[in-house]
């Protein structure tokens, strides 16, 4: 308990400093900043290498804090009572007088919005009278981290403080959803769309994967390990580490399976340290099984997908 108190206390010292800092979330690991500091966000994008035009993600605590920035609608609201905290993130209105920093939103009138439940990060937030704008912990285009030393993979020394929360519990990000017009998917996520659907009683629009790019982050070539990676594979080469979703009776050195039993949920919790390890053992090439495209599948796909346009 005192550890954790003197190292919130720590990470709240280097936030306050507009310092950026590593956090634990329930989906994956970010890389966090005083959300209405510009020198704390500018640090941001350059430890990420980050395209100033890819907004970021602000957490907050609870609804109180975010009133001060959003405008709040009834979707909104329902989807809250029923999903935050949670792996859910929300494209609001920007109020007018709100103190984002114009660079985590470059300059537009909307805000991506998260209530993370990880309850180290819920005790940081708590302790700050700011939110934190946070992306994933990862250099720009790569995988994301879902635990302490996949961040120190990606940034080394460059990073001053890493808040150790363990491995992360969903292991891919948030479901973003934009809640501006008409409700629409703009990345599938860790919450399945159809518990959305449920909620709102109608079908969404799935708007990823449109020419126009609402969101820059859907770039192709994303999530990527940095090793070229084939999809739907029946049979690999010889040279490249085989990924399935669950174990098989017969076992080659280059097989890599996603779970015991083809759990869905699991193999996503496990995707990126796999992918992490392969590359780690040496392989210079990935191909993957075909994934079942439904629940948290869907998500899977997706990320496969845009690390497949290596
Ligand atoms: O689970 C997550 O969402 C993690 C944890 C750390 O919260 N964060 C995360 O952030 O994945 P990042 O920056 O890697 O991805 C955020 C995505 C980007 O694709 C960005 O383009 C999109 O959110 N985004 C941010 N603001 C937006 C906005 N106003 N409208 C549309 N898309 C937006
Ligand atoms: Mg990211």
């Amino acid at each position: 308990m005192k550890s954790i108190q003197s190292n919130i206390k720590k990470a709240k010292n280097y936030l306050d400093n507009n310092h950026c800092i590593a956090v634990p979330t329930e989906t994956v690991y970010g890389l966090a900043g005083n959300a209405y500091s510009n020198d704390a966000i500018k640090k941001i994008f350059k430890l990420k290498k980050r395209p100033i035009n890819n907004p970021l993600i602000v957490h907050y605590y609870n609804l109180d804090q975010l009133e001060k920035d959003c405008d709040l609608n009834d979707n909104f609201l329902k989807l809250y009572k029923k999903f935050s905290p949670g792996p859910i993130t929300y494209i609001l209105k920007l109020k007018k007088n709100s103190k984002i920093s114009k660079f985590v939103t470059n300059n537009k009138k909307t805000l991506a919005v998260r209530f993370p439940k990880h309850n180290l990060f819920k005790i940081l937030l708590k302790s700050l009278s700011y939110p934190l704008a946070a992306p994933s912990a990862n250099l720009s285009s790569r995988l994301s981290s879902v635990k302490v030393s996949d961040v120190k993979d990606e940034f080394g020394k460059k990073i001053k403080f890493i808040l150790d929360g363990g491995k992360s519990k969903i292991g891919v990000e948030s479901t973003i959803l934009s809640l501006l017009n008409r409700p629409s998917i703009l990345r599938y996520g860790g919450l399945d769309v159809s518990k959305i659907e449920k909620v709102l009683n109608k079908k969404l629009l799935i708007n990823i994967n449109t020419k126009i790019k609402i969101s820059p982050g859907l770039f192709p070539l994303h999530y990527s390990p940095g090793i070229p990676l084939r999809i739907n594979v029946k049979i690999p080469n010889k040279d490249e580490a085989y990924v399935l979703i669950k174990k098989r009776k017969v076992h080659f050195k280059n097989y890599y399976y996603l779970t015991k039993k083809r759990n869905l949920d699991k193999a996503a919790k496990n995707l990126y340290t796999i992918l992490r390890k392969i590359k780690q053992d040496g392989f210079k090439k990935i191909a993957v099984e075909k994934i079942p495209n439904k629940g948290l599948g869907k998500t899977i796909n997706d990320r496969l997908n845009r690390a497949s346009k290596y």
